[in-house]
């Protein structure tokens, strides 16, 4: 009691905010040195296994040192350093084998996420959580109930990451800078993946000017598919990931009300209530300033609801 109260003393009187990153493993590492290279904040790593977000930290302070980036990155094995953080990534925990789907990982992964939650609430409640640990969503869910934060204060990146991946098929397949392409993908991280072709567009034409219905479909299915495909070849997806909680991070941090699909408590929108799914929300200093309702058509309904549906089966078997 006299504890949490000193550490919200702590918060309260800290001056140089962090950004902290809970798991040093490839994804967190990755994630350090995208917020680092942004210069958003100062950045410390934290993990169970001795050494290793020291040696992350150092390897990325040598990097920004020759950017000419003024940060500080701090590596250690002591949940307690994250008080006062602005940011807390959640990324501990198991990555999928070639072969696995995201739900295989469920049960190992809750009790990981449950123990670390624990530690949020009781360092730094007033932080925005970013989840990143697979099966995406009922993680998010999980993290948001143990550590009794606001639903504003908590999101999980999956939806951006997916985000990237279908804008990267469409530059290929229509041969346009991806500057100019704004797309949007929904529902669940994972088998139930809904990008949005209907409302996608190149500098506000409709993609169906450029591209036919059937290599809209085509695109559709490889954008749903090609993490495994990434986990086949290499092991585990690591840049992209890393890019997308970034750029979740700058725009709350720099207060930026950026549209990004985020995994979100909903508690009545789409349908759905008490549980957590990708939707478009508008994220700034406050956390998820407001989740955008779409008008899906009965196509994109059903796969939205059928993700719905899994991530609810997930959730009740892990707070059962
Ligand atoms: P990794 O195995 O390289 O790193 C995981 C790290 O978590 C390890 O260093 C491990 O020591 C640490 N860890 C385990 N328990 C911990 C605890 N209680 N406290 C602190 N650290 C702890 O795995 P990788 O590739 O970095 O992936 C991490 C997670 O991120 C996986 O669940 C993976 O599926 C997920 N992921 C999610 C993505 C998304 O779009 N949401 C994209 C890519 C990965």
């Amino acid at each position: 009691m006299l504890l949490g109260k000193l550490f919200t003393m702590c918060e309260l009187i800290s001056f140089r905010m962090t950004i902290t990153i809970i798991g040093s493993g490839k994804v967190g590492a990755s994630i350090a040195l995208n917020c680092g290279m942004r210069d958003l904040d100062d950045l410390i790593l934290i993990d169970i296994v001795q050494g290793l977000p020291q040696g992350e930290a150092m390897d990325i302070n040598h990097q920004l040192a020759e950017m000419g980036i003024d940060r500080s990155v701090r590596g250690s094995n002591n949940y307690a350093d994250m008080v006062g953080s602005s940011i807390v990534v959640l990324v501990a925990g198991l990555g999928r084998k070639p072969g696995m789907t995201r739900m295989d990982l469920l049960q190992t992964n809750a009790n990981i996420i449950r123990e670390v939650s624990m530690k949020v609430a009781s360092y730094t409640k007033s932080a925005k959580l970013i989840v990143v640990t697979n099966p995406l969503d009922p993680m998010t869910y999980l993290a948001l109930k143990t550590t009794g934060m606001n639903k504003d204060q908590v999101m999980g990146m999956g939806g951006l990451l997916d985000l990237s991946r279908f804008k990267n098929f469409i530059r290929e397949s229509t041969n346009v800078s991806s500057e100019s392409i704004h797309a949007m993908v929904i529902s669940e991280h994972g088998e139930n993946m809904l990008p949005l072709t209907r409302f996608s567009c190149i500098s506000g034409i409709p993609l169906s000017e450029f591209i036919t219905d059937e290599v809209q479909s085509r695109i559709f299915e490889a954008t749903r598919k090609v993490a495994a495909d990434v986990i086949a070849l290499k092991g585990a997806t690591i840049y992209a990931p890393g890019n997308a909680v970034a750029t979740m991070a700058e725009s709350i941090i720099k207060d930026k009300k950026s549209v990004i699909p985020v995994s979100a408590l909903l508690m009545g929108e789409y349908g759905a209530r008490d549980l957590c799914i990708g939707v478009p929300t508008i994220l700034g200093e406050k956390g998820i300033e407001k989740i955008i309702e779409l008008r899906l058509n009965d196509t994109e309904r059903e796969i939205f609801h059928r993700g719905m549906n899994s991530v609810a089966e997930a959730i009740r078997v892990i707070m059962h």
